[in-house]
């Protein structure tokens, strides 16, 4: 198990599982992966991973979207949006994407995620061969002219605080597996783009 012994408290005893990952890998036809998308609100994100969860079920694989707007309804309904809160929302949504894979579903994440340190936290925990950064570079002045749930109208108005590209920060990934810029690339090419880097 990848799990690392000093995160679990003294108390609570991991169990082990009796399937080895070669086992649950024989029974699927594919290999999970997390397709990690982030960037601003309306840079793309929910659309694409939504595009991609259809391709993927139509083709015969089983895949599901941790959409983040999604888990605050539900997993993550009690955080809001301080830098804190958005850390352990990553945190737990990251923990919810590594149990999909372990049970061999491949996971689309959708969420702003603007932390490069909780961006390398859900790596960590998902584990690096198997998380694909993929940075929706859509620009500002776009997604705010989108602006789709009229929510950049709020926080220019000052109601809605800490909100990400007006008042809060979105620290740019340094190296992500792709970089997508939804103003210019339509939604098929960007799902090309992103399938041209996965093994199904
Ligand atoms: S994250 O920063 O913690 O990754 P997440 O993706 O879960 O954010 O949620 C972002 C969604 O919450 C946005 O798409 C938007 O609809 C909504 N939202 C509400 N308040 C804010 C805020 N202050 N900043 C950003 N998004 C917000």
């Amino acid at each position: 198990m990848k799990r690392k012994t000093t995160d679990i408290k003294d108390d609570v005893v991991w169990h082990s599982t009796r399937v080895s990952p070669d086992e649950r890998e024989r029974l699927s036809v594919q290999k999970p992966l997390t397709i990690w998308l982030t960037g601003l609100s309306a840079s793309g994100k929910s659309t694409l991973a939504f595009a991609l969860e259809k391709f993927f079920v139509e083709n015969g694989r089983s895949a599901f979207v941790l959409d983040g707007d999604n888990v605050r309804h539900g997993l993550c309904k009690d955080l809001g949006f301080t830098a804190q809160d958005r850390s352990e929302n990553i945190r737990r949504v990251a923990e919810v994407a590594n149990l999909m894979n372990d049970a061999g579903v491949m996971v689309m994440v959708a969420c702003i995620s603007p932390s490069s340190a909780d961006r390398d936290n859900a790596k960590s925990i998902i584990g690096e061969e198997r998380f694909l950064e993929v940075y929706l570079s859509t620009p500002l002045s776009v997604c705010e002219q989108l602006d789709p749930k009229g929510l950049y109208r709020k926080a220019r108005a000052g109601q809605i605080p800490h909100f990400t590209g007006v008042s809060a920060p979105y620290e740019v990934p340094a190296a992500p597996a792709l970089k997508l810029d939804a103003s210019e690339l339509s939604v098929a090419d960007c799902l090309q783009e992103i399938l041209s880097k996965v093994a199904i």
